[in-house]
């Protein structure tokens, strides 16, 4: 379909994720990047709630509509003049402020039609230092759980024609400056079997609340919308309910422009293939 050249700043991004992983170092990060003149602070407390900030991709950082594009390309000049912009939303993580924010905003964002309010993306930030921890593990997979479970109802609600085109999922590795940060694969891994716990112990309080009720379980309620018996995959999820989830890492500490492959860059990729 038509895509213009010059996105629309209505293209918006969601930020979730647990307490302290760095969403609100990330937004404050893209900010300081997109307008250099404004020497912000990194915000280190604790969000409470939601912001909306627009910020720009850098020149250099290809978005899907221009890039076949080559470095000789005159629209390359023209990009640094006019950056790609966009809109990123972040909430705060704490558990108690999730189901009335991050969860929420995801709820009414992701049913919108609304060109000012739908969402290109999805990025689940995660603190890789911290997810040695059972608790924050487990903290962790239960909110990616839930988030995931939203969007598998919506593509769900669908008509199986339009079903390819589901919300797009970054895993942000954060941290992975820290050497006692976990790399990206076993980030994957770690969060894929704690998925599968909590579908599984999901999948078996269904079945003994239909069979009391006498009734079918609800398919669309187990996340991977199988039956819940398998192992549960991000792959799965891909393949069965068309949301794709793709593991990068990244550490916003020790961004560099100049340093390819490190810092946010990858994050920011991904973003632009979103646009
Ligand atoms: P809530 O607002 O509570 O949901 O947390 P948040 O996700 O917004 O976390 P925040 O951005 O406030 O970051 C928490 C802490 O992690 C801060 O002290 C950041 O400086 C630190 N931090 C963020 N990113 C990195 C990183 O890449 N490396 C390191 N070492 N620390 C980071
Ligand atoms: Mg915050």
């Amino acid at each position: 379909f038509f895509r213009a050249v010059a996105s629309p700043p209505s293209s918006n991004f969601l930020l979730l994720g647990p307490s302290g992983s760095g969403k609100t170092a990330f937004t404050t990060l893209l900010e300081a990047k997109s307008s250099p003149a404004s020497k912000k602070t990194h915000n280190t407390h604790t969000s409470q709630t939601s912001t909306f900030v627009s910020v720009s991709l850098p020149p250099s950082v290809p978005t899907a509509s221009n890039r076949y594009r080559s470095i000789n390309d005159p629209s390359l000049k023209e990009a640094s003049r006019n950056p790609v912009r966009y809109r990123v939303k972040d909430t705060p993580g704490h558990g108690k402020l999730r189901a009335s924010q991050g969860i929420a905003t995801l709820q009414t964002m992701a049913i919108s039609n609304d060109t000012s309010t739908k969402i290109r993306g999805l990025i689940f930030m995660v603190d890789t230092a911290a997810l040695v921890d059972e608790t924050v593990l487990r903290d962790t997979a239960t909110y990616l759980h839930d988030v995931l479970l939203v969007l598998q109802k919506r593509e769900l609600k669908k008509s199986s024609a339009k079903r390819s085109i589901g919300v797009p999922v970054l895993l942000a590795a954060n941290k992975q400056d820290l050497f006692t940060a976990l790399p990206p694969g076993s980030v994957r891994d770690k969060l894929e079997t704690e998925i599968d716990r909590i579908r599984k112990s999901k999948t078996k309080g269904l079945l003994d609340a239909s069979a009391d009720a006498g009734l079918d379980t609800e398919e669309e309620e187990i996340l991977g919308n199988d039956d819940g018996q398998g192992v549960f995959n991000f792959k799965l999820l891909e393949e069965e309910v068309g949301v794709k989830v793709e593991v990068v890492g990244g550490a916003i500490k020790g961004d560099s422009e100049d340093e390819f492959g490190s810092g946010v860059r990858r994050w920011e990729e991904w973003i632009g293939m979103c646009l």
